[in-house]
């Protein structure tokens, strides 16, 4: 019987270079998709998937974010005072549980894997999931849902994988494969940000990971890996030494709103869908293509 997953890890220590100005005062996991922040989006996905527990790796500039999660006394009784039931509804119906959210700072911006490393003490002895907000999973059954059914068959260490073209890859971490069963395979190797002709394949690490709190220690014992940062593709290499790992190819659309054009398409996409903005969003943004020569 593989051990439950009650926590989620949502590294949000990162400095957002790629928004700025954006980012200087707004963490960017707050950046919104149509109206909800990314890091709101990603704490739905782990509650659907049944997750008890949120651990939020911060950083300096990020206090917004436990304030997010947080009641808004004054805000409340305004929305009260006016009738906006609604409203309300939806703000403590988004809220944790008492008691449900944990918060640690990552002091130095060093790479996901210090900031995964940050959170060892909230994490304990027990497997978790590992979210990054930034990489928008949109799918009708969540891609932490998916992945805990690859979890329940095969135990260990699961990742969620996408492909990309292959002249994409250096941009990611890449994983080498093998006994592909349905949607999940066995990972032969991880290699972070390789050079296109050293890539095992075109399959992508893609933001989502089910891990086994053995990670910690290798973390712990690796030096900096690709760009000067400490990487959790490095420590997950050195555990698929003693642990098995499968990748999980999630079915649903990534977003990486982490990047500009993956941001702007996800709020496309996001605004499309919604049945109280799709008609009228629609029409502006024919228009809007219409001038710009682009249709
Ligand atoms: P990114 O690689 O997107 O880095 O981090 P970044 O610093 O946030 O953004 P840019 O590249 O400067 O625009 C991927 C995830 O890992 C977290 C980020 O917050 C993001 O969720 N992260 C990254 C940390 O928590 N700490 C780090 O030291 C690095």
């Amino acid at each position: 019987m593989n051990r439950k997953i009650r926590k989620a890890v949502f590294p949000v220590a990162g400095l957002g270079t790629r928004f700025l100005p954006a980012t200087k005062a707004v963490p960017k996991e707050m950046l919104t998709i149509v109206d909800r922040p990314v890091i709101q989006l990603a704490v739905d996905e782990a509650k659907e998937a049944g997750i008890e527990h949120f651990i939020f790796v911060t950083g300096r500039n990020k206090g917004v974010i436990e304030d997010h999660f947080d009641k808004q006394y004054e805000l409340e009784e305004t929305l009260r005072a006016r009738g906006k039931n609604e409203a309300l509804d939806k703000l403590n119906e988004d809220l944790p549980g008492a008691g449900q959210t944990s918060f640690t700072r990552q002091q130095e911006p060093l790479g996901l894997g210090h900031a995964v490393w940050c959170a060892r003490e909230l994490v304990g002895d027990e497997p978790f999931a590992l979210v990054l907000p930034d990489m928008l999973m949109h799918a009708k059954k969540g891609c932490l849902s998916q992945m805990l059914g690859a979890y329940e068959k095969y135990g260990g260490n699961i990742v969620a994988v996408e492909e990309v073209p292959h002249e994409d890859v250096s941009k990611y971490g890449v994983v080498g494969c093998t006994d592909q069963v349905g949607d999940t395979f066995r990972i032969t190797e991880m290699v972070e940000k390789p050079a296109i002709e050293d890539a095992p394949s075109n399959q992508i690490i893609s933001g989502r990971y089910i891990l086994q709190p053995e990670v910690f220690a290798k973390i712990e014992n690796q030096n900096p890996g690709a760009g000067g940062e400490i990487q959790i593709t490095d420590a997950m290499i050195a555990l698929m030494e003693e642990q098995p790992f499968h990748g999980y190819q999630f079915s649903g659309k990534t977003y990486d709103c982490g990047s500009k054009i993956g941001f702007l398409a996800a709020n496309v996409a996001y605004g499309l869908e919604r049945d109280d903005l799709s008609g009228d969003f629609k029409a502006v943004l024919k228009e809007i293509l219409a001038d710009s020569d682009l249709l």
